[in-house]
């Protein structure tokens, strides 16, 4: 039997709290709108608490949306209500609630002598917040999730206990955010087995997963995670987020699509959706893509090695492990540059009706490389002006 892994997307709240990005209301709602014909489970709106246009931000996609929508809210009254207002009319309103459970961030955040003195007390202290919040939250609305904050780096034994509380006081999703991105992809999997182990109420709640990207492990954690329980996977559209941002959502659904030979588990994901959304989430928040990103980047779909070109010609499968209409992606792209051959020449020639054969290849190829060791890429122009002067006229 195959079981679903939840995609919840957090483009509009962690993604957007990426340096240099901002999106405006506008923005917000269109993306959300793209986010459904994506498929996503739940998205993460905003953190209403934080801003006015977050809170309305937050306001319009719940009111729109027939997904379920997230706001986030720190464990204090004040946060949690300001979520449930701007959820009020959300069909289906989920309120996140999260504190900090890492001793690092224990002593860095709640240094204050009124959360008690000794790490123990704190530790106390901020059990007691975490099973409060859940509990008010609960008075709003059954949908809640839990994150403890940088539990990539919590004390296991403490992790466990504050995860059985919260899911006791009514939580239905815990979330394990790898928040520093420190933790590698075999630990961070026997984080979460061992939670399994740990919580004797485990099975009343989803396990969630949200991945930072420092180390470049958020895609990998997150599918560890998956292959140890965790049945939530939390990430954005092009993997931005704080800092090197959070696990990136098409590598995630398209690592469990193309490799489902190694496990059973799926999403409902429409990919064909992913390019769009990918391509509307970078020019929103004005964030390049990379051109070698995984998926979405420019290069993804492109060739340019002589060989690699020949076997494309041949059979497709050579050197691409999904097609790029299975995301969206237009067509692939055999780029013509100084490392492509004969091969790929002749194709892209004849693709502009150009016949060229034998000899005359030869002769027109000896130009290219000439051209191409003074140019980047070649393009289709470049090759019109090149084949007028070797022939003068296309055939027809
Ligand atoms: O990275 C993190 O820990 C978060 C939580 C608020 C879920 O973004
Ligand atoms: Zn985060």
């Amino acid at each position: 039997m195959k079981e679903k892994v939840l995609i919840f997307d957090t483009t509009l709240r962690d993604g957007e709290q990426s340096p240099g990005a901002s999106l405006n209301l506008q923005e917000k709602v269109e993306i959300a709108r793209q986010l459904e014909k994506l498929n996503v489970d739940i998205i993460e709106a905003g953190f209403p608490a934080s801003s006015p246009l977050q809170f309305e931000a937050v306001r319009h996609v719940g009111d729109e949306s027939g997904k379920i929508v997230a706001a986030l809210c720190r464990a204090m009254e004040n946060d949690i209500k300001s979520a449930h207002d701007a959820l009020r009319n959300a069909r289906y309103p989920r309120i996140h609630t999260f504190i900090s459970t890492s001793d690092i961030h224990i002593m860095g955040k709640f240094g204050h002598e009124r959360y008690g003195k000794t790490l123990a007390e704190k530790q106390r202290s901020i059990l007691k917040m975490a099973v409060d919040a859940v509990r008010y939250a609960k008075t709003f609305t059954d949908d809640i999730e839990f994150s403890a904050e940088d539990a990539g780096r919590t004390d296991p034994a403490y992790l466990a206990e504050i995860i059985e509380a919260v899911i006791e006081a009514g939580a239905t999703t815990v979330n394990i955010p790898d928040t520093t991105g420190y933790t590698w992809p075999s630990e961070f999997g026997k984080k979460i087995a061992d939670l399994k182990q740990r919580v004797t109420n485990i099975d009343q709640a989803v396990i969630s997963v949200h991945c930072h990207n420092d180390l470049g492990l958020a895609v990998a954690n997150t599918l560890s995670s998956i292959e140890n329980g965790a049945r939530q996977a939390e990430c954005s559209i092009n993997g931005i987020g704080e800092r090197a941002g959070n696990a990136s959502l098409e590598e995630i659904v398209m690592g469990l699509k193309v490799r489902s030979d190694l496990h059973d588990f799926y999403t409902d994901i429409v990919t064909e959706e992913i390019y769009n959304t990918s391509r509307m989430v970078s020019s929103f928040t004005g964030l390049i893509i990379q051109p070698n990103k995984a998926i979405v980047g420019d290069n993804a779909f492109a060739h340019e090695s002589g060989i690699h070109q020949d076997g494309m010609l041949k059979n497709r499968q050579t050197y691409e492990v999904m097609t790029p209409e299975s995301v969206g992606v237009p067509q692939t792209t055999i780029v013509l540059g100084r490392h492509s051959g004969k091969h790929g020449l002749q194709a892209r020639l004849s693709s502009l009706g150009y016949k060229v054969t034998g000899e005359e290849l030869e002769k027109v190829y000896e130009r290219f490389l000439s051209v191409a060791d003074k140019k980047k890429e070649i393009y289709d122009d470049d090759l019109r002006v090149l084949m007028g002067d070797e022939l003068n006229k296309p055939l027809e």
